[in-house]
C-alpha cells in the first residue's frame, strides 16, 4: 500500500490545518449520497420552516451541501476561505451543471462584504466551527453570522460529540472508536479515527482505505453544552437541539445540530 501524505498547498487557515491537505479526498469522506440519506430533507424543512431563501454556506468545502441546495431552488451563497477546497467545489459544480456564487471571507470578518440582515439564513455545517480554538474567535464568528442574518434569520451549525471522545479517550486510544458512520461523514473509504485527545484539541487521522492516503486535521472538543452557550452568548435566542437529525440531546449520537433564531 503507498503511504501518501496529503499536503495542502497553501495553509491559510490560521493554527488548524497544519499544513496538511484533505480536499482531495473530502468527497470519499462524505459520500455525498449518504450524507443527504442521513440527513433526510432535515437541512431543506429547518430552512422552509423558517421561510429562508437567500442561505450562506459559510464554509463551502467540496460544494456537497451549496450544489444541493441550489438544486433544491435557494438562493446560495457559498464561502470558502481555502482556495483548494474552492477549486475542488468549482470543479464538482461544474460536473453538476450549478453555478456557485462564491466568497473568500473569514468568518470573523464576513461584515467586510455582507451588510447587516442580509441572508434569510447561514448554514455552517459539517463540524465547521471546530476550526477556532478561542472562545474569542468561537465568540467573534458567530456575531459575525448573527450580524449578517436577518432579525428572523436562522443559523444552522452542528458540532461532532466531542464530549464523548473526551470521556473515552483510553478505549479510543486503544482501537475502540464508535462511530456509525450513517451521518455527515459516511464514505466508506475514507475513514477518521481521532489519534490524540487532549481537553483542548483532538488530533483526527483521515485514511483513505485503498490508497492509504492520509491526512491530520487538529480541532477545538467543544465541551458538552459549550457550543449552545457560546450561541447564546452571541445573542442567539431560541436554539433548538437535534442529535444526527432527531430533535433533542442523546448522549451516543455523533453529531449534534443546532437550529438557532
Ligand atoms: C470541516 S470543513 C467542512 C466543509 C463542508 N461544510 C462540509 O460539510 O463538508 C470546514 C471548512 O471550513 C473552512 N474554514 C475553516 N476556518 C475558516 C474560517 N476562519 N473562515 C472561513 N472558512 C473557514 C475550511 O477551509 C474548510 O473548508
Amino acid at each position: 500500500m503507498i503511504q501518501k501524505e496529503i499536503r495542502m498547498s497553501n495553509g491559510i487557515v490560521p493554527g488548524n490545518y497544519q499544513n496538511l491537505h484533505l480536499a482531495n479526498i473530502w468527497g470519499e469522506f462524505i459520500d455525498w449520497e449518504k450524507r443527504r440519506k442521513g440527513e433526510n430533507g432535515f437541512l431543506v424543512r429547518a430552512l422552509q420552516e423558517y421561510g429562508a431563501k437567500t442561505v450562506l454556506e459559510a464554509s463551502l468545502g467540496d460544494g456537497c451541501d451549496s450544489i444541493y441546495l441550489i438544486k433544491q431552488g435557494f438562493d446560495v451563497t457559498s464561502n470558502e476561505l481555502d482556495s483548494v477546497f474552492r477549486e475542488t467545489a468549482i470543479e464538482n459544480a461544474r460536473k453538476e451543471n450549478v453555478d456557485l456564487k462564491i466568497t473568500t471571507l473569514d468568518w470573523r470578518a464576513l461584515d467586510a462584504q455582507f451588510s447587516n440582515n442580509h441572508f434569510d439564513a447561514v448554514i455552517l455545517l459539517g463540524n465547521s466551527i471546530t476550526y477556532l480554538f478561542t472562545k474569542q474567535d468561537q465568540l467573534a464568528a458567530l456575531r459575525q453570522f448573527k450580524k449578517i442574518l436577518k432579525l428572523d434569520g436562522v443559523l444552522i451549525i452542528d458540532e461532532r460529540n466531542y464530549q464523548y471522545i473526551l470521556d473515552h479517550r483510553n478505549e479510543i486510544a486503544a482501537g475502540k472508536f464508535e462511530y456509525s458512520g450513517k451521518y455527515v461523514y459516511c464514505g466508506e473509504r475514507v475513514h477518521a479515527r481521532p489519534i490524540e485527545i487532549h481537553d483542548d484539541s483532538v488530533i483526527f487521522e483521515y485514511r483513505h482505505q485503498e490508497t492509504g492516503e492520509r491526512g491530520t486535521l487538529t480541532m477545538y472538543p467543544f465541551k458538552r453544552g459549550e457550543l449552545r452557550q457560546r450561541l447564546r452568548e452571541s445573542g442567539f435566542v431560541s436554539i433548538q437541539q437535534f442529535s444526527d437529525y432527531k430533535e433533542g440531546e442523546n448522549g451516543k449520537a455523533d453529531f449534534y445540530q443546532y437550529v438557532c433564531q
